[in-house]
This record gives structure tokens, C-alpha cells and sequence, in this order.
């Protein structure tokens, strides 16, 4: 048995199976959270650390906001569970038609998920749903990206491109999947503030797919607007334009993983709003209950669900053979209407734009350290690429994640990137601290030879 002695009296540790870690590195390295209050972790070493990251990119207010622990209090009493197929709650109906109000225009029907990559299947479905329903049941092939983060199931690993999470299940991947190249060419774009002028080009390689396959046979192009997983890679300026227009003319159906750029990551309520593109499908999980509690979804163009709804057959029929035993679950529900009414009261869209130079004029301070290949930034979201260790890759950029925990800040490590994405409640100081002890850890980082 592995067991950590730690301020609660030792862990036993031989049991957990932890997600997307290393998990040897970690029985010799454990990092153990004890509480969060606000922008701060607390670990189990007494020590203070501003929350960079937001959590995992899904707690925008910070911690232990007691209005929506009040809230998730009083859906308990009134009602904990209500059956999600063939009945439904107030509140979940109450929060689809906020949900829709803050989309793009058109974006009107939400369909309620547990987490992103049910999101991304359930989108995904919906399309090759509406196709069919349409007559086009010859379009059913896929189009991701390289770089892609579209969650953990086979339909998300399949149209994402991130090559370690796909190696294991090559025999489990989807037939039919094409991948566009992504937008990162640290020749061309090194060291951009906000979206690189270089790149919108590379959408016309949309145009070379449709032309080896015939727009007939594609139903849907999936991108997150900002590639977040694998480190904050920027849309090129015109690029997401370049693809909603490509789309549109093929009659392919334009999905915008927005699970981590969704609920005002980018200074305003979707990527969709902030880039000025708006596409047919906006997949959300994460920032819409704070992360106190499981829930995802996605945003369907209006015409999308009527379609499926009338071809449905008698009226009695189920129309879409897809759900979740916790789809629309009202605790959740009642938590994502609190953070609703919290991003509102708190004007937190706002604070986020208005801490976007902050935290862009913090990393880039950091230009000019030894071993930086990259700082990039958009919205409240950055990313520092590292030279990494020849032959060890993901070492530094781990050891700048223990050096930042050692001096007060959590950040993220995307293989030898460097994310940030701080609370929407953060200080202008607080994140200036990030940036300064992210300095700090890379100089440490870079003794590693
Ligand atoms: C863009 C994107 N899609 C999907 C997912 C998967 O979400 P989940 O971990 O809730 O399944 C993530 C998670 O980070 C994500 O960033």
C-alpha cells in the first residue's frame, strides 16, 4: 500500500487511478488539494495558492461561492431528482431558455449533458441526425483538427488531435474522420499578442477536403475557437471566418467546442461573440455551474432541432434517441442558474475583458527568459511554450508546475506549454503575481539539463 503522511494523517493511495496523470510520477510527487476559498487552493503542506488555472478551466468565480452552495441547498430540499426522459424540471427549462438567451442569435434549443466530451458526441450525433433527417444521409464524414481537444469518448478522441490520447485506441477510432491542420507556426506567429495576422489560409485546406470527398459526404467540421487543451493556440485573424464561409457554402454543419471558451473565458458570453462567426452548434460543460457540479450541453440552431422534431414520426414517438439518465438534472441546473445570476450581478463577462491586458502584459514581460519558445494570449487565457529537456518531453514544463506550487500559484501544464487562465474574480495584482512566479518557476525549470 501506498500511503502520503500529510496534515490529515496519511493517505492511502494504492487504490485511485487518476485521470490524464501520470500516476507513478505522482505516488513519488504527490500534489494533494485540502480546500478552496475564493481565487486560492489550500494544500495539504499549509500552502496558499492563487488558482491560475480556474480549476480546470471551469471555475471562473473562484471558489466556494456561497449563493451557489445556497442554491444547490434549496434544489436538494425541494427536489433532488427528477426522471430525465419523458419528464423534466422547472428549473431545467428555466436554464435552457437562459442558456439560449445568452447564445448567438438562432442558437435557441439546448440539449443538457454531464460533462464536454458527452457534449461533443451528443453534438456530433445530432448532426449525422439532421443530415439524415434531411435526405442527405451520405453525409456522415467528420472533420476535426490536429491538436484537437474534443473530450474522452470514441467520437471526441476520433475527431480530436492529440495524438497521446488516440495511440492506445487506434482499433477504436471512427471511420470517416478527417483532420484539418492546426494554426500554430511558431516561425510565422512567435510571441503574438491576442490573434496572429498569419494563418487565415490555412482554412482553404477545408476547401481541398470537400474537394477529395464531395461536400455530399460531410456532415459537420468540429474546432474549438481557441484550442485550449493543447495550449491556448490562437485563431489566426479571418481564419474562423474563412471556415464558417466554406461551411456554409458546402452545407456542412460548423460545431464550436466551446467547453472551455463558453461562459466568458474570452471577455464575452461564447467565442462565437467574440470572433463575430457564429456557427450551427456550441458545445459547453465546465464555467456554466462554476465546476461545483457536473454539467455539459450544447446549443443547436433552431432549424436543426425542428427538423429532427418533425421527421420524428406519430407524435407519440421519440424524435432523437439520445439522453442521459442526468440530463437536465435539476441540482445542477439550480447551480448553473445561481452562477447565471452571479456572472450578471458581478458584471463577470466584463472583469474578465478587463483583465485580458493584464494578463497579456504579464506574460509577455516574460519574453527575452532562457528556454521560452512562445507566449500567446487571448481572452483571459495564455500559454508559455518551453524548450523542452532533449528526449524528455513534458519534464521542464512538470517542474515548472511543482517550482510555481512551491511559490504560491497553480498553473496548467499542456505538454511543454504552460497555460494560465485565472479566475474572473482575480485582482489586476493577482494576476500579475501569476505571471511573476510563472517567471520565477521557469528559470528554476530551466537548471533541469
Ligand atoms: C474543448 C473541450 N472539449 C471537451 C472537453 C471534455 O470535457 P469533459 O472533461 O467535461 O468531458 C474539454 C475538457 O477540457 C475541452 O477542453
Amino acid at each position: 500500500m501506498t500511503t502520503i503522511n500529510n496534515s490529515s494523517g496519511g493517505i492511502d493511495m494504492s487504490a485511485y487511478w487518476l485521470p490524464f496523470t501520470p500516476n507513478r510520477y505522482f505516488q513519488h510527487h504527490p500534489k494533494i488539494m485540502q480546500s478552496a476559498k475564493g481565487a486560492y487552493y489550500y494544500d495539504d503542506h499549509g500552502r496558499k495558492l492563487f488558482d491560475g488555472l480556474s480549476g480546470l478551466w471551469c471555475s471562473p468565480l473562484g471558489h466556494a461561492d456561497p449563493r451557489i452552495g445556497a442554491a444547490i441547498q434549496k434544489q436538494f430540499e425541494t427536489m433532488d431528482y427528477c426522471p430525465a426522459f419523458q419528464m423534466a424540471s422547472e428549473t431545467a427549462f428555466r436554464l435552457a431558455s437562459r442558456i439560449a438567451k445568452m447564445a448567438p442569435a438562432g442558437l435557441d434549443k439546448v440539449f443538457f449533458t454531464n460533462s464536454g466530451s458527452e457534449a461533443v458526441d451528443t453534438a456530433l450525433k445530432i448532426a449525422i441526425g439532421y443530415h439524415r433527417v434531411m435526405g442527405n444521409a451520405s453525409r456522415t464524414r467528420l472533420i476535426g483538427r490536429d491538436r484537437a481537444y474534443h473530450g474522452v469518448g470514441i467520437a471526441g478522441i476520433s475527431v480530436g488531435g492529440m495524438v497521446a490520447n488516440r495511440k492506445m485506441f487506434a482499433s477504436m477510432m471512427m471511420p470517416g474522420v478527417d483532420h484539418l491542420p492546426h494554426t500554430l507556426n511558431l516561425s510565422q506567429m512567435a510571441f503574438s499578442r491576442g490573434q496572429p495576422k498569419w494563418g487565415a489560409h490555412l482554412a482553404e485546406e477545408l476547401e481541398k477536403i470537400v474537394t477529395l470527398h464531395d461536400a455530399n459526404t460531410i456532415a459537420a467540421v468540429i474546432m474549438e475557437p481557441v484550442q485550449g487543451s493543447t495550449g491556448v493556440i490562437v485563431p489566426p485573424d479571418g481564419y474562423l471566418q474563412k471556415i464558417r464561409e466554406i461551411c456554409t457554402k458546402h452545407g456542412i454543419l460548423l460545431i464550436f467546442d466551446e467547453v472551455i471558451t463558453g461562459f466568458g473565458r474570452l471577455g464575452a458570453n461564447f467565442g462565437a461573440d467574440r470572433f463575430g462567426v457564429t456557427p450551427d452548434m456550441i458545445t459547453f460543460a465546465k464555467g456554466i455551474t462554476n465546476g461545483v457540479i457536473p454539467m455539459g450541453g450544447v446549443i443547436v440552431r433552431g432549424d436543426i432541432y425542428d427538423s429532427i422534431i418533425t421527421n420524428g414520426g406519430q407524435e407519440q414517438s421519440i424524435e432523437f434517441f439520445h439522453g442521459y439518465t442526468y440530463s437536465g438534472h435539476p441540482i445542477p441546473a439550480a447551480a448553473g442558474h445561481a452562477v447565471l445570476d452571479i456572472f450578471e450581478s458581478d458584471d463577470l463577462v466584463n472583469r474578465a475583458r478587463a483583465l485580458e491586458p493584464v494578463l497579456e502584459d504579464g506574460l509577455h514581460a516574460l519574453k527575452g527568459k532562457s528556454g521560452i519558445l512562445d507566449i500567446r494570449n487571448f481572452g483571459l487565457s495564455g500559454a508559455v511554450e518551453l524548450d523542452p529537456v532533449p528526449g524528455k518531453p513534458g519534464l521542464r514544463s512538470m517542474k515548472v508546475l511543482e517550482a510555481c506550487i512551491e511559490k504560491g500559484a497553480l498553473v496548467r501544464v499542456a505538454g511543454d506549454a504552460i497555460a494560465a487562465g485565472p479566475p474572473f474574480i482575480s485582482t489586476p495584482e493577482e494576476v500579475q503575481f501569476l505571471c511573476s512566479v510563472l517567471g520565477e518557476a521557469i528559470d528554476v525549470a530551466m537548471q533541469i539539463k
